[in-house]
């Protein structure tokens, strides 16, 4: 897609539904509008790379592998050469600016901000989002942790801040979590379900212990966040082979962090969809996002369900739960000879899928 104010072009990785297919936002370009092009600059939460494209020699923090994959896609697509050190998870305290494309999660952003004051506490920091996904309150808060602040007037509705100086806890940056079952688990802000086990997730869970089954075989987590499903799946049969995947480089971390503090073995990581986690698997349980930061979407399930299909044994089961009004029925049917409801109750949906009519003894009932 043509970018009129910058002459780029840009695409959405993955493919989005031609409704929200923007790579960019007025946001982006409030930020290009301000930033100085001349200073060191990191970038962090550049979706699509809209910012990237437009700085060739920033590094970029980036925890979404869909993210790094939109910003590789988009820079060979520019012809901007690819530099083998530019995406970090440190920063480089020679950094002047960063630009911040505002998260969903404020914890997320408070995190951020708490790095930055440790690397680099004096560079200029502009954050910027669409004005109806920065709350006031997020506002007030930089104004009183920041050492100084300027908040520039909304711009075709993209709000701009420019901070610095940041002063904040480090409670924000600790982990933090809950206790199930007999494992604990945490995470770093930013992680889906960081503070209570998601109600979602636990009703699937809560499903797979009524049945009669009797996993074996290897089993992947798919989008694992802090490792809830895979770790419970392996605390109670042992012998699973177990692989976990997540698109957020913190998710993946506090997987990692969780399978030494509960003694689970596990393969962990980061990756969009199964495309870094080869090989079949017997079984694979997934509790699907449906959003894309702001955006509300069923295309992100829709892939999982695609890869799932091609890397489940012949035997093999795909477990999903999903709220009830999303509709997983008829994608799910696309790709799988049988789906079978396992339960449900008035707000979920517990899925049994596979790609045979009759699947491996041992399993699901
Ligand atoms: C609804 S949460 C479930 C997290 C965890 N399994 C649980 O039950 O608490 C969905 C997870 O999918 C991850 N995710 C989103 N897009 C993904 C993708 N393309 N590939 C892999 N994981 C993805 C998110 O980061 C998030 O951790």
């Amino acid at each position: 897609m043509f970018w009129k104010t910058t002459k780029l072009d840009l695409i959405c990785y993955p493919p989005m539904p031609d409704h929200v297919a923007r790579p960019w936002d007025a946001a982006d370009e409030y930020i290009l509008e301000r930033a100085n092009p001349e200073e060191k600059t990191l970038i962090f939460n550049d979706r699509f790379g809209a910012l990237a494209v437009n700085y060739p020699e920033a590094k970029l923090w980036l925890e979404s592998a869909c993210a790094r994959i939109a910003a590789e896609k988009n820079l060979g697509r520019n012809e901007i050469a690819s530099q083998p050190d530019r995406w970090i998870t440190h920063i480089e305290p020679d950094t002047r600016q960063i630009l911040i494309k505002a998260p969903k999660d404020f914890e997320q952003l408070q995190f951020w901000l708490h790095l930055i004051q440790t690397d680099c506490p004096d560079a200029r920091i502009l954050i910027a989002g669409m004005s109806k996904h920065i709350p006031i309150s997020w506002l007030t808060w930089l104004e009183a942790h920041c050492a100084a602040y300027t908040q520039h007037p909304i711009q075709r509705k993209a709000r701009l801040v420019e901070v610095g100086g940041p002063n904040i806890s480090d409670k924000c940056i600790q982990l933090d979590g809950y206790h199930w079952e007999e494992l604990e688990l945490l995470a770093t802000p930013g992680v889906f379900g960081r503070h209570h086990i998601d109600i979602g997730s636990r009703f699937l869970l809560e499903t797979l212990a009524e049945q009669q089954l009797s996993f074996s075989g290897r089993l992947c987590d798919l989008g694992c966040g802090n490792g809830l499903l895979g770790f419970t799946l392996k605390h109670c049969h042992p012998d699973l082979e177990l692989v976990m995947t997540d698109d957020s480089f913190q998710a993946v971390e506090s997987a990692r962090e969780n399978s030494k503090r509960n003694h689970l073995d596990a393969t962990i990581v980061h990756g969009d969809t199964l495309l870094n986690t080869p090989g079949q698997f017997d079984i694979i349980v997934c509790n699907p996002p449906f959003h894309d930061g702001h955006r509300q979407l069923t295309n992100f399930a829709q892939r999982m369900f695609e890869q799932s299909a091609r890397q489940l044994t012949p035997g093999g089961q795909l477990l999903v739960v999903a709220n009830r009004h999303l509709p997983y029925p008829a994608l799910l049917k696309q790709q799988y000879r049988r789906v079978q409801v396992v339960k449900q109750n008035p707000k979920f949906i517990v899925f049994q899928c596979s790609l045979a009519k009759h699947t491996k003894e041992n399993t699901l009932a």
